[in-house]
């Protein structure tokens, strides 16, 4: 087997080529480095630069890697910026994905892993959720993923294509070893801006609205270690080798941390106490998010080991410092 990733330069990407290389699964990857990093690849992993809906390349890169699985990362994922930019989302996530799915069959590639992500669900549902949920996402960006699951679901009855489509639920974190971590200067998500206030790159953390129907007023999101995520993608793989059927699974752990909570994380593993101001709603922002990962760990198989906020936190921070020190 030959892996095909796309978006294996990013952050969750990187990740997955390091597990490859881990665990000697052949793969090469696909990158327009857009937000990706050659230099945090494994040195003997191939990369490809280029589009994952430019068909010539995807073309050549099947025939001359013999291609027989995908795992498809790359994507645009900042829901505020998908409220602010719809078509961009829309055009990048959803039109391009239907490009490289198609390619996928017409060259009998059969095993197909989708990063999807917990922004399906929007906010209509309470407690931990279920895959068979509603799904209103409240942002382009949910929107632009729940058609991909649609896609691959009528490409499945169409042309008998395989896939496992993974939501994922909030991930953070950094590789346990040090390899790979969140690079993209422009990332937005919590915890890397938390981490950044910590080490003095930015004067306030903000928190996004102290009003959401949650006991302490923030959001709550259901943090995942990035190693644990890329850890149900081999599982989905071998799922899929298997002979597994079309699956959609959550990743998560099952439990919630508001955005107080993640900053008292951050103050305490970092030994640091930075500033925090409230300010409004973000728009897009769901009040809370938590998984059921049942499936994923009944079917899939899928058991992780790093649930533990401080580690999350921890792994994250170290990352941080480390590309802080190597840029000076
Ligand atoms: N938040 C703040 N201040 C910040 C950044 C975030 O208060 O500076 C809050 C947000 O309002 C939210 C929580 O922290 O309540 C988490 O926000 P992130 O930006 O870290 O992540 P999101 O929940 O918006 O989105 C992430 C991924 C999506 C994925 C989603 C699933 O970017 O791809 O998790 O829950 F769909």
């Amino acid at each position: 087997m030959t892996l095909l990733i796309t978006g294996g330069a990013g952050y969750i990407g990187s990740h997955m080529a390091w597990l490859c290389h881990d665990q000697n699964i052949s793969c090469v990857v696909l990158d327009d480095l857009s937000t990706g990093f050659s230099d945090k690849l494994p040195q003997d992993t191939p990369l490809v630069v280029g589009d994952v809906a430019d068909e010539t390349l995807l073309e050549a890169v099947f025939k001359q890697h013999a291609i027989t699985a995908i795992i498809h990362f790359a994507a645009k994922i900042v829901v505020p910026e998908s409220v602010a930019h719809p078509l961009d989302y829309y055009r990048e996530n959803t039109a391009k994905s239907c490009v490289l799915i198609d390619a996928a069959i017409k060259h009998g590639i059969k095993k197909f892993v989708f990063s999807s992500t917990a922004a399906v669900y929007g906010n209509a549902h309470d407690g931990l959720l279920k895959e068979k949920f509603n799904k209103i996402p409240t942002s382009p960006y949910g929107h632009s993923k729940l058609m991909i699951e649609q896609i691959l679901s009528d490409a499945h009855h169409a042309h008998g294509l395989n896939y496992v489509a993974l939501r994922y639920f909030n991930v953070a974190g950094a590789d346990p070893k040090g390899r790979t971590g969140q690079s993209n200067p422009h990332a937005t998500h919590l915890i890397k801006l938390a981490n950044l206030v910590a080490l003095g790159k930015l004067p306030e953390l903000l928190i996004f609205g102290d009003n959401y129907p949650t006991p302490d007023g923030t959001g709550i999101r259901d943090y995942i270690h990035v190693a644990d995520l890329v850890s149900a993608h081999a599982c989905a793989l071998n799922y899929l080798q298997q002979g597994g059927t079309p699956l959609v699974a959550n990743c998560g752990y099952g439990q919630g941390f508001s955005v107080r909570e993640v900053i008292a994380a951050v103050k305490q593993v970092s030994g640091i106490d930075f500033k925090v101001r409230v300010t409004s709603r973000r728009e897009g922002d769901p009040a809370s998010l938590v998984a059921d990962a049942t499936i994923a760990r009944k079917v899939l198989g899928w058991t992780p080991h790093l649930n533990d906020l401080t580690t999350i936190v921890r792994h994250a921070l170290d990352w941080e410092k480390k590309i802080t020190h190597s840029k000076q």
